[in-house]
């Protein structure tokens, strides 16, 4: 993850100066709806498999596939297609931690770790699935149990509630339900799951690849990634979801569905980063579990994901209520795909496609 959060992040101002403008004029708030899809056409001509592009701007949401959902068997990427989300994960479980925070006692009271450093854990800058010694072809399939998890200092909110203070204990719930309970009931998210140790994505799946040296990428068992066990990212980037999924829980956040004032706040309060945001502007602050950045038409709020085959941008720009998500069937970009990409980012939090 460091090596590819770096990437992303240190792109200089003259790059993005490029990729943002490279359709439409930026000063136009609205676009033709058929650049959404030349958007997702040409990500995948910059290298990715397959790329979905959603935008949601106020209750409307629009989203385009391009690529192929899997290329062994030639299927074609579809909107509805459901993908790994990574590290998206990570502001579901704030919002989770945050309703239990202030329902009752219901959080470890440990004298070295409070909740804000377990949300703010390394500042949101590092990804499990990018550990070499963690993730080995060897343990692909591998169920972690969250005791096994700490022991490896993977130390995740849910792990951490489950195996040091009985969270499902305490609550008589997997942390699953609390996701279902707070999230996806009350906003009728039914494609969204946090899978614990199902190995397979449910139908329509993304399926999602390794490149060789060279970016190319090949339908063969080797190069797709996207079967695996995803305890080992239990509560931090667990999440299968589809682009319009993601959209609606940021879209919901600011519109004050999931949380109160109170924990709102609380969530959206950052600490500087050091890194630089999109295209070198700004800085990179992190909340508990939310990274806010400085876009061209306003600060933006959201989170990268980045898994074994995948690359995923969910951002929402408060200032038009505007939410903008990328999905990549790659986790190794080649430079032209990440500039385009954090182009096309850019575009979905400034223009509303219509
Ligand atoms: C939208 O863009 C497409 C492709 O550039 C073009 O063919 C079409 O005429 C445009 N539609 C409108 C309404 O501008
Ligand atoms: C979004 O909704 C707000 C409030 O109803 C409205 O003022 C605004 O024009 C809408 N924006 C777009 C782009 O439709
Ligand atoms: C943004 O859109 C939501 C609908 O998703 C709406 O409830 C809210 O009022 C909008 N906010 C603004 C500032 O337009
Ligand atoms: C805010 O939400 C939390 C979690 O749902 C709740 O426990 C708390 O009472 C709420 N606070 C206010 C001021 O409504
Ligand atoms: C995980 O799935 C495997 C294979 O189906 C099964 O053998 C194992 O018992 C499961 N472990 C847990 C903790 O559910
Ligand atoms: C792999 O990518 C390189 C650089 O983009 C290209 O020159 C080469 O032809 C590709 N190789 C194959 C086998 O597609
Ligand atoms: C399978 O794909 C990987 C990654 O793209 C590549 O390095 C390898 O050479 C491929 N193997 C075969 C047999 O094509
Ligand atoms: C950011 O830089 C400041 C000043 O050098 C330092 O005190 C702080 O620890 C750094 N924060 C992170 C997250 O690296």
């Amino acid at each position: 993850m460091m090596k590819q959060l770096t990437i992303v992040l240190a792109l200089s101002l003259q790059v993005l100066s490029t990729a943002a403008v490279a359709i439409g004029n930026p000063n136009q708030p609205y676009q033709n709806i058929t650049t959404l899809q030349i958007l997702a056409n040409t990500l995948v001509e910059a290298g990715s498999p397959a790329a979905i592009v959603t935008q949601r701007w106020n209750d409307s949401t629009k989203t385009a596939a391009a690529g192929l959902a899997e290329i062994a068997r030639e299927v074609r990427a579809r909107s509805k297609d459901h993908f790994r989300g990574g590290s998206t994960t990570k502001p579901w479980t704030a919002v989770a931690v945050l309703h239990l925070k202030y329902l009752g006692n219901l959080l470890p009271q440990s004298p070295s770790i409070s909740i804000r450093n377990l949300l703010q854990m390394e500042s949101g800058l590092f990804d499990v699935a990018r550990d070499p010694n963690f993730q080995t072809p060897a343990t692909r399939y591998k169920y972690w149990s969250p005791t096994e998890l700490v022991q490896h200092g993977r130390i995740a909110i849910p792990i951490t509630l489950s195996s040091e203070c009985s969270f499902e204990k305490v609550t008589g719930k997997p942390i699953a339900d609390t996701y279902e309970s707070v999230i996806l009931r009350p906003l009728r998210l039914r494609h969204t799951s946090f899978p614990i140790n199902a190995t397979t994505l449910p139908s329509p799946a993304l399926h999602g690849y390794l490149g060789d040296s060279n970016g190319n990428w090949t339908g063969n068992a080797t190069s797709d990634l996207t079967d695996r066990n995803p305890s080992f990212a239990f509560g931090n980037g667990n999440i299968v979801t589809p682009g319009h999924d993601l959209a609606e829980f940021w879209g919901s956040l600011f519109a004050g569905k999931l949380l109160n004032q109170t924990t709102f706040s609380e969530m959206l309060t950052t600490v500087p980063t050091n890194s630089t945001g999109l295209g070198g502007i700004g800085s990179l602050d992190y909340g508990l579990g939310v990274y806010s950045l400085a876009t061209p038409c306003g600060t933006a709020y959201g989170h990268v994901g980045v898994i074994q085959g995948y690359q995923i941008l969910a951002l929402h720009n408060p200032s038009n209520n505007a939410t903008g998500v990328v999905t990549l069937t790659t986790n190794n970009p080649p430079m032209n795909l990440v500039n385009a990409y954090i182009g096309t980012v850019l575009q979905l939090l400034c223009q509303k496609f219509e």
